[in-house]
């Protein structure tokens, strides 16, 4: 049997935007931060040019990152000859870990696996409110002001064998099949990167896009932003969906056609719950904002106020994997960057 090394505490330096740490840590996470890494809790480094913070740089042998980390470009990397390991307390570490990094031979964990799962309750609270029609009632009962009959008013409503379709067995894809399993709910599943057996295993039928499009109830959207997911859900794939079914998308704006998807709102048909658009911010004329069948949201499904809390001990969890000399429980690889967000 091996045994893990004596734990060290790797000096450690925060990178992140003003106000990020401390969202991020309460006082207990910076009491744990003090036990895992030799660190200044004081010092949050948002300019890695910064002359006041070269002394802090040149020691670090890890980067605690979070949002509203600058680029780690070589330029940046110069200025930390010791650095070895970046550690992300939040999801994609696109916008800061640049090919430097990896040319570094540098190893980068991140918290990603903890914020899926706000991502994914928010879907899931989607599907069901939305597969009840929820809204319709509570706008009719706002409207009407009496006692509605709910064999006119729900009919056709109710999550009895229902079908989502869901897109991308993402860490969030996968979060969402999992959390719908109690349900009496018939899951398909496209993702071009999984097998028929692991679909089995996830619980979902695997199906091509258009198949998903034109035989799900609810489509929910949780594939990575990428070129070849640009306008996955195009005029044409909308208009497979059946009419009164419901679109979520928690993933990317740019994966879907906004103006084809405004047109099938406008008229209607489709239903929509979106956290995210393109652009975002709509515009303030978008009829998005308003529309009886539409849940807009303002890029919340991820990690808010205390759930930041489970990405900050996410973060620190793997501070302490690395300082024992443990792999981490979620690298970032960059032959993998390719087909992930
Ligand atoms: N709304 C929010 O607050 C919020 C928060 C976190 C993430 N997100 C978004 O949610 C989405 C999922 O994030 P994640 O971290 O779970 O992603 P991820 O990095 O785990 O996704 C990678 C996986 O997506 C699948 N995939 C890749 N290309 C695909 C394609 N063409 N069709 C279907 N599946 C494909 C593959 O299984 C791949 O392994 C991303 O778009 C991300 O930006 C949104």
């Amino acid at each position: 049997m091996t045994t893990p090394s004596t734990p060290r505490r790797p000096r450690t330096v925060l990178a992140m935007g003003p106000r990020v740490r401390d969202a991020l840590f309460d006082a207990a996470a910076l009491d744990r931060l003090a036990a895992v890494a030799d660190t200044d809790p004081a010092l949050v480094v948002g300019d890695f040019a910064a002359a006041e913070h070269a002394a802090a740089l040149a020691g670090a042998e890890a980067l605690l990152t979070g949002w509203g980390c600058p680029p780690l470009t070589a330029a940046a990397l110069e200025r930390m000859p010791r650095l070895r390991t970046i550690v992300h307390a939040a999801g994609s570490v696109r916008h800061h870990v640049t090919d430097a990094c990896w040319e570094r031979g540098l190893t980068v964990a991140s918290a990603a696996a903890a914020n899926a799962l706000p991502v994914a309750e928010y879907t899931v609270a989607a599907i069901l409110f939305t597969g009840k029609r929820v809204f319709d009632a509570q706008r009719a009962y706002r409207e009407q002001r009496r006692r509605l009959d709910p064999l006119d008013l729900l009919a056709g409503a109710g999550n009895y064998r229902r079908t989502v379709g869901v897109v991308g067995a993402s860490r969030i894809g996968r979060r969402v099949i999992g959390l719908l399993r109690p349900f009496d709910l018939r899951v398909l599943l496209h993702d071009p990167y999984v097998t028929r057996e692991e679909a089995g295993r996830l619980g979902a039928r695997p199906v091509s896009l258009d198949e998903l499009a034109l035989s799900s109830d609810v489509v929910t959207i949780h594939a990575p932003e990428l070129p070849a997911t640009r306008h996955l859900f195009d005029r044409a794939r909308l208009a497979l969906m059946p009419d009164g079914a419901t679109l979520v998308n928690t993933a990317r704006g740019s994966l879907v056609d906004t103006e084809a998807l405004t047109a099938e709102l406008v008229s209607g048909r489709l239903n929509a719950v979106l956290d995210v658009t393109e652009p975002e911010v709509p515009p303030a004329g978008s009829p998005l904002y308003d529309l009886p069948n539409v849940l807009l949201t303002p890029h919340v499904a991820g990690s808010l106020g205390n759930e930041l809390g489970r990405l900050a001990h996410a973060a620190l969890d793997e501070l302490e994997r690395y300082g024992r000399g443990l792999p981490f429980a979620g690298p970032v690889r960059a032959e993998e960057l390719a087909r992930s967000a």
